[in-house]
């Protein structure tokens, strides 16, 4: 049989491990797939870089049109990245008949609606293993091996460069900029770093995780997004001491009322599996009705890692290229026509525990009327620590983790502290979750 013929868009760190990971394990991967997969052509910004992989037998241009028009080839492999003009030639490729598999999580999280669209009026798959959590089989598990199930809730540390930096601070005390410095000297950070540290790459995963997991359309605009460039090394230390680790979660969560997407520092129970996910490493905790709590832990980015969910993809589209496009798996895991939006819940209805850091008068009742507010206010308090003061201060750190409570309820109450008089400067806020239920 024909071997099936693959054009490439971008061949840097993922396309070069895509080359060698289909050159190393052919033998294997045409066994599986049915058949052999060949890269026909790769279009490249510069012809004269040097390349991770054999260009043997690969055709390079400069020109990304001449690959998605190319009709020798019959799939795309987009790893350009970025929104335009990936959306263009994905759209292009489509019109031109040719199944597409993708990396790009800020295509699919900001076009992935309007190009499954395309896909299914062609006829063609459109595969994205690779957008979300590198090498972890996140969107195979939830779109098919939990299909059973109805998924109540999922947290997942989904960029790599957040958790290596929040690492770093714990383990080295360092601090976030000489964090942030090292990941990326290290190559870990994207190429706007603002994108891994505000938080807005993980939160185009969650919304990509969001819509399979409970069969709507991708909503990226509304996920709730906080990055971890306000985390301090104090803070660490102080969840350290009452038994947390600081991790950045995207968590997707549903109640009769709406979902929850949201994106953001979080203090986890340091003995939970996900606090203990290290360095650049990813993790993803599903909570299924049936399944219960499942965890999917591996690398997130990194040249081989991607490759591998690349290479999935590809033996997915090769070895369903004859199937009714009807009786596929359908890209968001619902059938298409059943995917249904639904209520968003502002950030204010989320409900979480609450890490709360304060510097206070250091006298006589002063707590007491902390506590009263937040008494007053249906919070209830988990734990109090008063870090002990230098010598002679007369402000004194207050830290308290609450019990679950409505967010807009802390938000009112700490507006409140802040206004009492013996209260210096603003409340330090941070979300916990037990990630039990
Ligand atoms: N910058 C991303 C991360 C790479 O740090 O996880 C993979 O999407």
């Amino acid at each position: 049989m024909q071997p099936v013929r693959i054009g490439l868009l971008g061949l840097g760190t993922v396309g070069g491990g895509t080359v060698n990971v289909l050159a190393r394990n052919a033998e294997e991967i045409a066994r599986r797939a049915g058949r052999a997969i060949v890269v026909e052509q790769a279009a490249v910004r510069s012809m004269e870089r040097n390349r991770i992989c054999s260009l043997d037998d690969i055709a390079l241009t400069t020109d990304p049109e001449a690959v998605v028009r190319n009709p020798e080839i019959d799939v795309i492999v987009e790893l350009i990245g970025g929104t335009e003009p990936a959306r263009s030639l994905v759209l292009t490729a489509i019109d031109h008949g040719k199944h597409v598999v993708s990396a790009n999580k800020a295509l699919i999280a900001t076009h992935g609606n309007e190009i499954f669209g395309a896909a299914g009026e062609k006829g063609v798959m459109v595969a994205f293993e690779a957008a979300v959590a590198g090498g972890i089989p996140i969107i195979k598990t939830l779109r098919e091996g939990l299909s059973g199930n109805r998924i109540e809730w999922l947290a997942g540390i989904i960029n790599g460069t957040s958790n290596f930096i929040l690492t770093r601070m714990r383990e080295k005390g360092a601090s976030f900029a000489e964090a942030l410095a090292e990941a990326q000297e290290l190559g870990y950070a994207e190429a706007d770093p603002t994108f891994d540290i505000k938080g807005v790459d993980a939160a185009h995963k969650l919304s990509i995780l969001a819509a399979i997991a409970f069969g709507m359309p991708i909503d990226f605009d509304r996920v709730h997004t906080e990055g971890i460039d306000d985390i301090t090394t104090e803070d660490i230390g102080y969840a350290e001491q009452l038994g947390y680790r600081i991790k950045h979660l995207g968590i997707a969560r549903r109640s009769d009322e709406g979902v929850e997407m949201r994106v953001h520092p979080t203090l986890v129970p340091e003995r939970d599996l996900l606090a203990n996910v290290n360095d650049v490493m990813n993790a993803v905790l599903i909570k299924g009705d049936a399944v219960g709590r499942t965890l999917l832990n591996g690398a997130g980015a990194g040249a081989e890692p991607t490759a591998s969910a690349v290479v999935a993809d590809l033996v997915d589209v090769v070895r369903t290229l004859t199937t009714d496009p009807n009786h596929r798996v359908p890209h968001l895991a619902f059938q298409p026509d059943a995917l249904t939006p639904m209520p968003l819940l502002p950030i204010e209805e989320a409900r979480t525990s609450f890490y709360l850091k304060m510097l206070a008068s250091d006298r006589p009742g002063v707590l007491a009327d902390i506590a009263k507010i937040l008494g007053e206010s249906g919070i209830s308090i988990e734990a109090v620590v008063q870090p002990e003061p230098p010598k002679g201060a007369s402000l004194a750190k207050l830290v308290m983790l609450t019990h679950r409570v409505r967010e807009g309820q802390v938000r009112a109450a700490v507006a409140k502290v802040e206004a009492l008089q013996v209260i210096e400067g603003s409340v330090t806020s941070i979300r916990m979750e037990r990630l039990d239920d």
